[in-house]
């Protein structure tokens, strides 16, 4: 079975949006990563609700958007009316992570969390069994293009250990093809990949050397 792709728009040329969701379509892809920034939650600013309403009229990818922002809460009515398909929150972000998920939930689309390098794995291990999916960030949130963080990947296998088998398990920063047999191996089934895909020569072949890796 292939991996989830999830190439990471923020690799893309924003003045080519559209040229650059096709070409990962083409190539593949059954997801499309849009990393939401706030400038609190983490130091950039990026995407807003505006460009994922306009994302969601061009393509039927599943839109994995992924919020690094403070009081997400606030937001979830805004991106899931957008036309999310998944809306992953950060656990360091809200007070209250299980009301959040079900908040999600309630608009019907999936409900993801992610955990920062810094944070230990076992916070994660109440929600499991209401999460849809949960991401591990292997950069610390905030820029494409950083270096993979070996360690973060071995929460991988205790997350795999503690959840049930339909939990997606993804990953975020520093994505290639040798950084995702490393986390694939511990049990990632979902990949993100920014700098990997969108700056590559072939698109087409490092979407693929990311689908089929076990
Ligand atoms: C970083 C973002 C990532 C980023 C990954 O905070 O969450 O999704 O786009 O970029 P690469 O794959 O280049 O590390
Ligand atoms: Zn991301």
């Amino acid at each position: 079975m292939s991996n989830i792709v999830s190439p990471s728009i923020l690799s893309a040329d924003f003045a080519n949006l559209e040229r650059d969701i096709r070409r990962v379509e083409d190539a593949g892809a059954q997801w499309l990563h849009i990393d939401v920034m706030d400038g609190h939650f983490v130091p950039n600013i990026t995407i807003g609700v505006p460009v994922v309403a306009s994302i969601r009229e061009i393509t039927k990818l599943c839109l994995d958007v992924h919020l690094m922002i403070e009081n997400p809460e606030r937001y979830v009515e805004s991106f899931a009316k957008a036309g999310a398909d998944i809306l992953t929150f950060h656990y360091e972000a809200t007070d209250d992570a299980g009301e959040l998920i079900r908040l999600i939930k309630s608009h019907n689309i999936k409900a993801g969390m992610s955990i920062k390098p810094k944070t230990p794995v076992d916070v994660v291990f109440p929600y499991l069994k209401d999460l849809d999916l949960l991401l591990v960030m292997t950069v610390e949130p905030g820029f494409g293009g950083q270096k993979f963080m070996a360690d973060c990947a071995q929460k991988i296998s205790k997350i795999k250990e503690n959840a049930s088998s339909d939990l997606i398990i993804q990953v975020d920063g520093g994505i290639n093809a040798e950084t995702a047999r490393i986390c694939t191996s511990l049990g990632a089934n979902s990949l993100v990949a920014g700098n990997y895909i969108y700056k590559s020569d072939d698109i087409k072949s490092a979407v693929k050397s990311l689908l089929f890796q076990t």
